[in-house]
């Protein structure tokens, strides 16, 4: 295995988890500042052609973890792997971003749900080929169609 090192921090508007949208139908249109430190700059070199990034970044403020749990969105109780709770045995989050423009090793974006000083782990093009008809959303579906009735 290797030792995660952050490649730089998020400047998001949130510093209390309570302010971060949650619970179905939440949008995450907040802006925000992915700092890349300065040695790692030149590995943003043509980052600026792509319209969404997928960040990696760590839960640096959650503590422990929990198999089965139940998400802000249900009441029914899901394991881990089948949500995106910030307790899970490797604390690793991923946010899809929008880029909004880069100015050197500041990156601005759209889409930020983590807090302010967030470690940021690596930054990666978004590409997307699955077919949206081809896309299940599982347990998140029902939870949705139950809202509804
Ligand atoms: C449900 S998680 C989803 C994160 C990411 N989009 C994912 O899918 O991995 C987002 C929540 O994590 C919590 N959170 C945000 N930043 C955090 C941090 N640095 N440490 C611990 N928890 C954090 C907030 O409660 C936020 O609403």
């Amino acid at each position: 295995m290797f030792t995660p090192t952050a490649i730089g921090f998020v400047r998001s508007p949130y510093t209390d988890t309570k302010a971060i949208p949650k619970g179905l139908g939440a949008r995450h249109d907040a802006e925000g500042v992915l700092e890349i430190l300065p040695e790692f700059e030149p590995g943003l070199t043509d980052v600026e052609g792509f319209s969404h990034l997928f960040v990696l970044w760590t839960f640096d403020r959650s503590e422990g973890f929990e198999l089965i749990g139940c998400p802000p969105i249900d009441e029914r109780p899901h394991g881990v792997f089948a949500t995106r709770s910030p307790r899970r045995p490797n604390p690793i989050a991923l946010t899809v971003v929008e880029l909004l423009g880069r100015d050197g090793r500041l990156l601005r974006v759209r889409g930020v749900d983590m807090l302010d000083g967030t470690p940021i782990l690596d930054i990666k093009p978004y590409l997307s080929s699955v077919p949206a008809e081809k896309l299940r959303r599982g347990w998140i579906a029902e939870a949705e169609e139950r809202g509804r009735s």
